[in-house]
């Protein structure tokens, strides 16, 4: 495996007549990102993981503290997809040099709505991990899941401001079986939260069926319900938004949706959208 420390030394590597696909990560690698990976592998030459976990999109140092890692898995699990693939897993200092903070960035409306707003800074922080990464390695493609809707709003906004050329993709949300998002912090759940968990994606999809039926703010009221009656969950938001430019909608257009969701199970949070005119 091609593993570096450095993006000096990784920049060397990289043939820059070639196609690169980025697939920026934070490890705990689980197979939503492989399907990223995988996407990466078919449409570029070369594809570079990072695996990083961000001090600066972390606004609770506990959180930080307790991220799973675990670097020797990460590699097997890539090294299986392919053994070409490059692997950039640094230090801090060869990101952030000697202080570890934000860069300043103006998102507008949709920096301060639900994750935004529930965890002041955090986008600041993946924006500036964002910019270092692209501007230093120059992918030619970048790949984003959906379940992190906002944050992939907010990297083609940082894109189009700093006017970087890297091609922005989002990747559909990878479910297990019975529907749960898949996500790092799922390894959090005990095994009876585990199958407690789907309940956010059947809510969704409740949202699903009845909008073109009933307005925004009625089915915004039925879920919300919903979560008050079920003592596992404490729902942070249910929102209905539009996909351009995270609005909020209020009855069926011809625009794309969303619903947008985050609640905690036990200890553990817990986000997942779901786009309400595909099914
Ligand atoms: O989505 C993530 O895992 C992170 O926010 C990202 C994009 C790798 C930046 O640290």
């Amino acid at each position: 495996m091609n593993i570096f420390n450095q993006h000096s030394i990784l920049n060397d590597f990289i043939d820059q007549n070639q196609t690169v696909g980025l697939v920026p990560t934070m490890g705990a690698l689980h197979k939503g990102h492989m399907s990223l990976i995988e996407r990466a592998l078919n449409e570029n030459d070369q594809v570079i993981v990072t695996v990083f976990v961000n001090p600066t999109q972390f606004e609770d140092l506990n959180d930080l503290k307790k991220y799973p890692k675990n670097l020797y898995d990460d590699v097997k699990m890539i090294e299986k997809v392919s053994p070409k693939i490059i692997i950039y897993a640094p230090e801090s200092n060869d990101l952030y040099e000697s202080s570890i903070i934000s860069s300043s960035y103006e998102f507008g409306d949709i920096e301060n709505i639900m994750e935004g707003n529930i965890r002041v800074g955090h986008f600041q922080g993946v924006a500036t991990i964002v910019e270092k990464l692209l501007t230093l390695l120059l992918p030619t493609n970048a790949y984003f899941g959906e379940k992190d809707f906002q944050q992939l709003l907010i990297i083609k906004s940082l894109v189009v401001q700093k006017k970087i050329s890297t091609a922005i993709i989002g990747c559909p949300i990878y479910r297990d079986n019975n529907g749960l998002a898949l996500s790092s912090r799922n390894s959090f759940l005990s095994e009876s939260e585990k199958n407690k968990a789907p309940f956010i994606f059947e809510q969704l999809k409740i949202a699903r069926s009845l909008w073109g039926i009933e307005s925004a703010k009625t089915i915004i009221k039925r879920i919300k319900n919903s979560f008050l009656s079920n003592h596992n969950f404490k729902l942070d938001y249910f929102e209905i938004r539009f996909e351009n430019n995270l609005l909020n909608a209020e009855k069926k257009s011809e625009k794309k949706v969303r619903a947008f969701i985050a609640a905690k199970l036990g200890k553990i949070r817990l986000i997942d959208n779901l786009a309400l005119d595909e099914f």
